[in-house]
């Protein structure tokens, strides 16, 4: 009977979460747990997350299979709360194949939900609409398009909760259920989706399903009960590695709704993702940028549009790795990061990038905003609310150049440790990792406990 819980076994994993609105650099931070792990487990989103690592001088540019894959032959799990394109996750498996990664690891939950071609149809045709709704109304109140990255993410979660269409990956290695649901479900989705464009096609429920059944016979043998997967690796005393996607504020209950994608990012999210209950949570790193971004539509207050924000652009090559979208940029929000770290609980902060501000004149965090109705240091997960912020900044010394030739910790210049000290003070919890460049030995560990 494995002790379910104790202080021992409650050592065993850690999460790692994006604290401001994604592409933090995550990626990286489970590339460098990842070996001390022994399997790495995605919990939530699908192919909208992008997770860009780069191991011996190779950039690596993952969707849907978790970092940890490169960690050389470990279990890289995809759990149950991940929406999966089965064609986008075969591509990619491929795709690391042909570059000589060991893929042997890779197991998907039989229970996460797949995302088929309706899915991203009605993605795109939504936004369409609601863009030109938008647009119709010029200056009503509604929210227009979320700028979603049109990978079916939210119309495969809806399916997930409206139940009788939707498949779940289990369900591809059957032939004839597969073959049934697709059918119903265009027949549904056809019903739908002719109302929104007049260009809507009617949906070949068959052709769909034969891409499903063929998806499912090439994955079928790394479909599994994942639940039973990570009880039993827990009960055998080994050690699991969380890997948020997307981050919290893009969580769809913590986030700036409706500007959020549409699972549960934050560490919350693991349970109902992957079976493994929070007691089981011993360290949980959450990943900040030194600077904020952005991709999509919603309220960014720090955002900045001139000249200073296109620099941080260029040298942190802030453009998507799922959709290529430039990214917004603005200054570092210290009120967003430090509500992030209290809705996750973290218990350490990588702080990533803190070499693209090398060189910019005095930068500024957010400490407050300005509301309509006074000042606030707390954060307003509410995507109309949080527009109307104003932004109140501390101004921190200029940050040295040559942070890229650092190693560890202490070879820091002054200013750029002020700049981490400033953080931890505001948020309250310790920086145990500080990026300076896209290598592993650019990553400066600082007690990592
Ligand atoms: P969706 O997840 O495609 O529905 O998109 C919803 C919002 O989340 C959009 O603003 C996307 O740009 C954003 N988003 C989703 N995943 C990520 C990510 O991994 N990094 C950054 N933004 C993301």
């Amino acid at each position: 009977m494995p002790d379910q819980g104790s202080g021992r076994q409650s050592q065993q994993c850690t999460a790692v979460v994006g604290l401001q609105w994604g592409d933090e650099g995550k990626g990286k931070v489970v590339d460098l747990l990842a070996d001390a792990h022994d399997a790495t487990v995605r919990y939530n989103g699908g192919a909208n997350a992008g997770h860009s690592v780069v191991v011996g001088g190779e950039r690596y540019a993952l969707h849907l299979i978790p970092s940890g894959i490169l960690a050389k032959g470990k279990p890289a799990v995809v759990g149950n709360g991940v929406v999966v394109d089965p064609e986008k996750l075969l591509e990619e498996r491929a795709g690391l194949q042909k570059r000589g990664v060991d893929v042997s690891g890779l197991v998907i939950s039989d229970r996460a939900h797949v995302v088929l071609d309706y899915h991203k149809i009605e993605d795109g045709l939504r936004e369409d609409m609601l863009n030109a709704a938008r647009a119709e109304s010029s200056g009503g109140s509604g929210p227009g398009q979320i700028g979603t990255t049109r990978r079916g993410i939210g119309p495969a979660y809806a399916d997930k909760v409206n139940r009788a269409t939707a498949l779940r990956m289990g369900d591809l290695v059957r032939p004839e259920v597969v073959r049934e649901r697709v059918t119903l479900a265009c027949r549904l989705k056809n019903a739908m989706l002719s109302g929104l464009s007049s260009s809507f096609a009617p949906l070949d429920a068959d052709a769909i399903a034969d891409r499903a059944i063929r998806a499912g016979e090439l994955l079928g043998p790394s479909i599994r009960d994942t639940t039973y997967l990570l009880h039993d690796m827990l009960a055998q005393g080994k050690r699991l590695l969380f890997e948020g996607a997307n981050a919290t504020l893009l969580d769809v209950d913590h986030g700036t709704y409706p500007f959020v994608t549409s699972s549960s990012c934050s560490v919350s999210g693991i349970g109902p993702g992957t079976g493994v209950p929070p007691n089981r949570l011993a360290r949980i790193i959450g990943v900040a940028k030194a600077y904020s971004t952005r991709v999509g539509s919603g309220p960014m207050p720090t955002e900045l549009f001139d000249a200073v924000g296109e620099g941080i652009r260029q040298r942190g090559r802030e453009f998507g790795t799922t959709t290529g979208r430039p990214r917004r940029v603005g200054w570092l929000d210290l009120v967003a990061v430090r509500y992030s770290a209290m809705i996750n609980g973290a218990t350490g902060i990588a702080l990533t990038l803190l070499d693209v501000l090398s060189g910019v004149d005095r930068p500024r965090v957010c400490v407050a905003y300005r509301t309509p109705e006074g000042q606030t240091d707390r954060f307003i997960p509410d995507g109309s609310r949080l527009g109307l912020v104003e932004p109140q900044y501390k101004e921190l010394p200029t940050i040295e150049p040559g942070l890229t030739e650092c190693r560890q910790f202490d070879d820091l210049p002054a200013n750029a440790r002020r700049y981490v000290a400033y953080v931890e003070e505001f948020v309250g919890v310790p920086v145990v990792i500080v990026g300076v460049g896209p290598g592993r030995e650019q990553s400066l560990v600082r007690n990592l406990a």
